[in-house]
């Protein structure tokens, strides 16, 4: 075995976390769809600026429209408008400041060993992981300057992280390999504790600066840890490995991207492009894996440092996914079942073992949103499919809301179900369950447990309306409407436009939002219009369809989340190798806007470094202080960049040092609400 690394080229399907070519299941009403809602030839002949005007106002007026002034400006939108930025820093308006805090390494834990980029995997265990994305700030007793910081890490940059990248041809997400074409195992070892999910207390010191404090509560989960599958999967023998035999237990939380919060305060984390992890070689393949895009090639090869000195229980062999035994209880072909689900930590118990909550569905989850709970109705939640022509889905408990003793339980029993986005504005929930919308063993779907574990199958047949990549989702706390981002989707031909998805090769993405029949989030059916159509002047549409300007244009609507006051806040993803190039130059980096969810008015409030993502959005409950992700600065260096030694981004520390996702504090100076 030799030292010396060379790059290794990555899977040419993966590219920049995008998703694996689909074509749609033909939809009956696909061309139906098509213009009778929208003036499609209108779109097609004169250019999406002439008809788009024409996509909005499909639901009634708001009622409420008190954060409107006299002049119809929003009064929710109190701060200037921060400009388009290329520049290596992060920016807010003014009067407002930003603090960085827990950047990738941090230590948090153990024995706390600082950040070093040649830290173990070991260390890296104890520190924070890399990629920050979804967050939620639990505070110790009502607190707004106390409480546990939770982040997702949704992946790692490998060149960053080793020693041994330095000076090779490696895009941002190339592994090294070494010169037998085996991986290091304690470079793998790294990249599993860089994932994952971190718990850290944090303080706001006298002099107003944010601080993580050394803390028994401060806890690391990775794609190591231990944990336990519930709900009607628990046991099934598609679970069943050499790790579980009894296909009750799992090992670690992969693509943890972005969150939801469950009204009982435990921590949801979302397991999303969990299938670029798993190697699985040509064969026969269960619709479980194949309708999901594992293959033969995955970008992390985790399971080419299998068989090392110190791998424990096949911590990486795991990751090859081909029946190599002669029992599915002695090899790992079940790996990938035990991903593409939703987990709940309790972030107040650091000993209590993560929860993979099967009834939840299994698909590339982007995060969960609740409907607010009612004390003796069921809970209900949303959830999206991150990828191209997937779907968006809702969750019925059925068990009712109980304060007093709602746990983690209500999410084993209830009915999932699929949307379908009508072309009249309309829509309607699909049950996915056995027996209900071609859900027979016709169809390869016995019991819900095969429902569940092809949750993307069972909407396939069910009818669902396949979307231009479902990102978050966020609740209105006034109106119980619902809004879900859809980032963007290049594949979409001039025959699948229409309805919610009425662009073709939507590079630009938009949020539409839809309310349920009766206000009842529990209902069959809702009323869904465009919120937003990203873009530039040309392309881009407010609420009103009045065209996007300088000081709000965007592209790729991701994060999304309402704060207590209903400002919408709404983060962007333009994928790293396309920022500032093309049709996205004028956006300039990824930046965060606020949106009054009445009038549609939207403003720029947060531009992030070069190469970054912006995603992952909370305040304290005062609203005086907000937490803001940056994810992957500098993932926009290309290989021959890399290898001269060249990268597009320092941030956050500056000079010649590695770029490091981090969460941003921003306060304001007058100690004001943040967005007011
Ligand atoms: Fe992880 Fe769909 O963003
Ligand atoms: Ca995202
Ligand atoms: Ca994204």
């Amino acid at each position: 075995m030799t030292d010396h690394a060379i790059p290794g080229p990555a899977d040419p399907a993966f590219v920049a976390n995008e998703e694996p070519a689909r074509t749609p299941v033909p939809q009956p009403d696909f061309q139906a769809v098509v213009g009778a809602r929208y003036p499609r030839r209108a779109i097609l002949r004169g250019g999406l600026g002439l008809a788009i005007g024409s996509l909005f106002g499909g639901l009634p007026a708001p009622a409420l429209t008190r954060e409107q002034g006299a002049d119809g400006a929003s009064r929710l939108l109190g701060f200037e408008a921060v400009p388009v930025s290329r520049a290596d820093t992060a920016v807010v308006p003014p009067g407002y400041r930003v603090q960085v805090l827990l950047p990738w390494g941090e230590p948090i834990t153990g024995t706390y060993p600082a950040f070093s980029p040649d830290n173990s995997g070991a260390e890296q265990a104890m520190q924070m992981g890399a990629h920050h994305d979804g967050m939620h700030f639990f505070p110790l007793a009502g607190s707004s300057s106390e409480g546990l910081l939770v982040v997702n890490h949704e992946y790692a940059e490998p060149r960053l992280m080793h020693q041994a990248a330095a000076g090779l041809e490696l895009g941002s997400f190339d592994v090294p390999l070494r010169g037998d074409g085996s991986r290091d195992p304690d470079q793998v070892l790294k990249e599993m504790h860089a994932h994952g999910v971190s718990i850290v207390r944090i303080r706001r010191a006298e002099d107003g600066q944010w601080r993580p404090l050394r803390d028994p509560l401060n806890r690391r989960i990775s794609a190591l840890t231990p944990m336990l599958f519930s709900g009607p999967l628990r046991g099934d023998p598609r679970l069943q490995t050499a790790y579980s035999p009894d296909g009750t237990r799992g090992r670690g939380t992969l693509n943890n991207c972005a969150h939801g919060v469950t009204p009982w305060g435990t921590y949801l984390t979302c397991e999303e492009n969990w299938r670029y992890y798993f190697a699985r070689e040509q064969g026969a393949m269960p619709a479980s894996l194949s309708r999901y895009g594992v293959g033969p090639l995955n970008a992390w090869r985790w399971h080419l440092a299998a068989a090392n000195a110190g791998e424990e229980a096949a911590q990486y062999a795991r990751f090859d996914a081909t029946p190599r035994a002669d029992s599915p209880q002695r090899d790992f072909r079940h790996e990938p079942h035990a991903f593409g689900w939703v987990v709940e930590i309790d972030p107040f118990d650091p000993a209590s073992t993560p929860v993979k909550r099967t009834h939840l569905g299994r698909f590339a989850h982007e995060g969960v949103v609740f409907a607010p709970v009612r004390e003796g109705e069921p809970v209900v939640l949303y959830s999206g499919d991150d990828s191209m022509f997937e779907y968006i889905y809702k969750f019925v408990s059925a068990r009712p809301y109980h304060a007093a003793t709602a746990s983690g339980s209500l999410l084993d029993e209830g009915t999932l179900y699929a949307a379908r986005f009508d072309s009249d504005g309309s829509g309607e929930w699909l049950k996915l369950a056995p027996g209900a919308n071609g859900l027979g063993p016709e169809n390869g779907f016995v019991s819900l447990a095969d429902v569940l574990l092809n949750t993307r199958g069972a909407a396939d047949v069910a009818g669902a309306t396949p979307m231009d990549r479902p990102e978050w989702g966020a609740v209105d706390p006034a109106t119980g409407q619902l809004y879900f981002t859809l980032t963007k989707n290049t594949r979409r031909s001039v025959g699948q436009a229409g309805g919610a998805n009425p662009r073709a090769e939507n590079a630009m993405g938009q949020i539409v939002r839809w309310r349920e029949a009766g206000n009842d989030h529990a209902a069959m059916t809702f009323a869904w219009e465009l919120f937003l159509l990203a873009g530039d002047a040309e392309s881009g549409r407010d609420l009103r369809g009045k065209p996007l300007d300088a000081a709000n244009l965007l592209a790729n609507p991701d994060g999304l989340w309402f704060d207590a006051d209903r400002r919408l806040w709404i983060q962007t993803d333009i994928s790293d190798e396309v920022q500032n190039r093309g049709a996205y130059r004028p956006m300039g980096n990824n930046a965060m806007l606020a949106a009054d969810p009445d009038s549609g008015e939207l403003r720029r409030f947060f531009t992030g470094p070069p190469g970054a993502e912006i995603t992952g959005v909370v305040t304290t409950p005062d609203q005086t202080t907000m937490f803001v992700n940056v994810q992957h600065p500098g993932a926009s260096t290309t290989a021959e960049e890399f290898a001269a030694g060249s990268l597009a981004s320092h941030w956050p520390g500056g000079g010649e040092s590695v770029p490091r996702s981090a969460t941003v504090v921003i306060t304001r100076e007058d100690g004001g609400r943040i967005g007011a």
